[in-house]
């Protein structure tokens, strides 16, 4: 076949080019609305179930509990059950289609449901410190029906260390989807009014030597934006 005779791609927006141009980006389709509302059920039935727990800070041994930082509860994904292993396969395809277009080496994937209680917020701060051999790309996924404004819980994402107005403010809803670079971009999370389920996650390389920063290899070859 004429290579000349195939349809041209669409050159819409996709989310690997914004993630590259600004280290952020809101993605709204690449995790489908039904599995989306099943891992809703999900993270409710857990917590229904009294199985999310006081999240910490720091490393795994020095696992403090700050509620002047942060306040959610969370349970971390298991590949046991079904649904959350139909979404850590999804999170696998964006961590192919990253490391096809960038030299990011992302290598591991870990992440945890999350549930902010009314009144419950998580201060600004980064996922990751420069140079530690951390979480190089941090996900959320949001699990919220009908969320409004005045509902509070809004992602507030800064596009630089030292920024003091948020660059976007993102409502919780659901299957939106944001993802970052875990060490250049600070964020928060404002108090939530109602119980606000989230899916935190990040990638990790396996030897933080090999991974130098953000750079992009492709330019010309589009990535299927819906993964
Ligand atoms: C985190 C985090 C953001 C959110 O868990 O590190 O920043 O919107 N979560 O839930
Ligand atoms: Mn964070």
């Amino acid at each position: 076949m004429n290579t000349a005779e195939l349809p041209v791609p669409p050159q819409g927006w996709n989310w690997i080019n914004q993630l590259a141009d600004t280290g952020w980006v809101v993605a709204r389709t690449v995790v489908s609305p039904e599995l989306s509302r099943a891992l809703r059920v999900e993270a409710e039935t857990l917590h229904s179930e009294a199985m999310l727990e006081r999240a910490g800070i720091g490393r795994a041994g020095d696992h403090t509990i700050k509620s002047d930082i942060r306040r959610d509860k969370t349970r971390w994904l298991s590949r046991d059950e079904e649904v959350q292993a139909r979404y850590l396969d999804v999170m696998e395809q964006v961590r192919l289609a990253v490391n096809e277009a960038f030299y990011l080496g992302l290598f591991s994937y870990e992440a945890h449901f999350a549930v902010y209680e009314p009144g419950a917020f998580y201060k600004r701060h980064m996922d990751s410190f420069k140079g530690a051999r951390n979480r190089v790309l941090s996900t959320v996924f949001y699990l919220n029906e009908d969320w409004d404004e005045t509902d509070g819980g809004a992602l507030a994402i800064f596009d630089r260390a030292e920024a003091e107005e948020a660059v976007e403010l993102v409502l919780p809803e659901l299957g939106t989807l944001v993802i970052f670079l875990s060490e250049d971009i600070p964020h928060e999370v404002r108090p939530a009014m109602r119980d606000r389920y989230s899916i935190a996650g990040w990638f990790r390389v396996n030897d933080r030597g090999i991974a130098p920063s953000l750079q992009v290899v492709q330019t010309t070859t589009p990535v299927n934006p819906d993964i």
